[in-house]
C-alpha cells in the first residue's frame, strides 16, 4: 500500500447544529445530528490526518482519535473556525449553522403573559464565507482547501455554483435533503460535488461514511496538485 491520502494533513471539520439562545431554558436549532462531519472526521483520521473536530449540538458520540472543540452558537463556532485558519490544510463546514439568532438573550427564563410573543432576529457571520474571504485576502499564505456543504430542496447545481462562487470554495457538496435517506439525522446521504469546473461527481444513496471517503479522496488529489 501507498502512503495514506491524507497523512500529514492538519483538517478542520465542522459537526452538527448550532443552538441560538432565546433564555437560559429555550433555543433555536436544526435537525442536524452530526452524523456526516462525524463520518468527514473518522474518514480523515484513517486517512492518516490530524483532525480537529468543532463540534456543536449533537446526540452522537465522537470518534476517538480526534482533537474536540465543543461550541454552542454561531458566533461560538466562527471564533472557533477563524481564530487559526493557517494552521489548516483543509476545512470542511458540514455542520449546519442557524443563519440568524435571537437579537438579545434574556438572563431570565421569559414569563408567559400577553398572547403573542414576538421574537426579533438577527443575521449570523457566515462562516464558510470568511474562511473563503480570507483566503482571498492572504495570497501569499499556507491557505486551507475549502470544502463546503449545500442542504437544498431542489436545483442543487444552480445554489451549489452559486455559493462555491460567492463564498470562494473549492468543493461544495450538495445534498438534495427533500431525498429519501439523504440529509439531516440519517446514517445515508445523497450528494453531488461541485468544483469550480462544475458537477464532479454524483454518489448515489450510500452510507455517511462511504461519502465522506470519497469526498477526501477528491480533495486530497486537488490539494495535491494545488
Ligand atoms: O448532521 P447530519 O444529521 O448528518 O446532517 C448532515 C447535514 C445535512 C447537516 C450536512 O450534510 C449539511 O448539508 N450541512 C450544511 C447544512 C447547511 O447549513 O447548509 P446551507 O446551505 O445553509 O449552508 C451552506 C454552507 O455554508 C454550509 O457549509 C454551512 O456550514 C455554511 N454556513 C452557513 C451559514 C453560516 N452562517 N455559516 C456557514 O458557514
Amino acid at each position: 500500500a501507498g502512503p495514506q491520502p491524507l497523512s500529514g494533513r492538519k483538517v478542520l471539520i465542522t459537526a452538527g447544529g448550532t443552538v441560538e439562545r432565546i433564555d437560559p431554558v429555550r433555543y433555536i436549532t436544526n435537525d442536524s445530528s452530526g452524523k456526516m462531519g462525524f463520518a468527514l472526521a473518522e474518514a480523515a483520521r484513517d486517512f492518516g490526518a490530524d483532525v480537529t473536530l468543532v463540534c456543536a449540538r449533537t446526540d452522537e458520540k465522537p470518534p476517538g482519535g480526534v482533537e474536540i472543540v465543543r461550541v454552542e452558537s454561531a458566533l461560538d463556532m466562527y471564533e472557533a473556525v477563524t481564530g487559526r485558519l493557517s494552521a489548516f490544510d483543509a476545512i470542511v463546514k458540514a455542520a449546519a449553522v442557524a443563519d440568524y439568532r435571537p437579537l438579545s438573550k434574556e438572563d431570565k427564563k421569559i414569563k408567559k403573559k400577553e398572547d403573542k410573543l414576538s421574537l426579533e432576529l438577527v443575521k449570523n457571520p457566515d462562516i464558510l464565507q470568511a474562511v473563503g474571504e480570507w483566503k482571498a485576502s492572504h495570497p501569499g499564505e499556507r491557505q486551507p482547501f475549502v470544502i463546503g456543504f449545500a442542504a437544498e430542496t431542489g436545483d442543487l447545481e444552480k445554489f451549489a455554483m452559486d455559493k462555491l462562487r460567492r463564498k470562494n470554495s473549492d468543493l461544495i457538496v450538495a445534498n438534495d435533503v427533500s431525498e429519501q435517506g439523504a440529509g439531516f439525522a440519517v446514517d445515508t446521504n445523497v450528494v453531488s460535488i461541485y468544483g469550480p469546473e462544475g458537477l464532479v461527481e454524483h454518489i448515489p444513496l450510500s452510507a455517511k461514511r462511504t461519502v465522506a471517503e470519497r469526498i477526501w479522496q477528491i480533495a486530497a488529489e486537488r490539494m495535491t496538485r494545488e
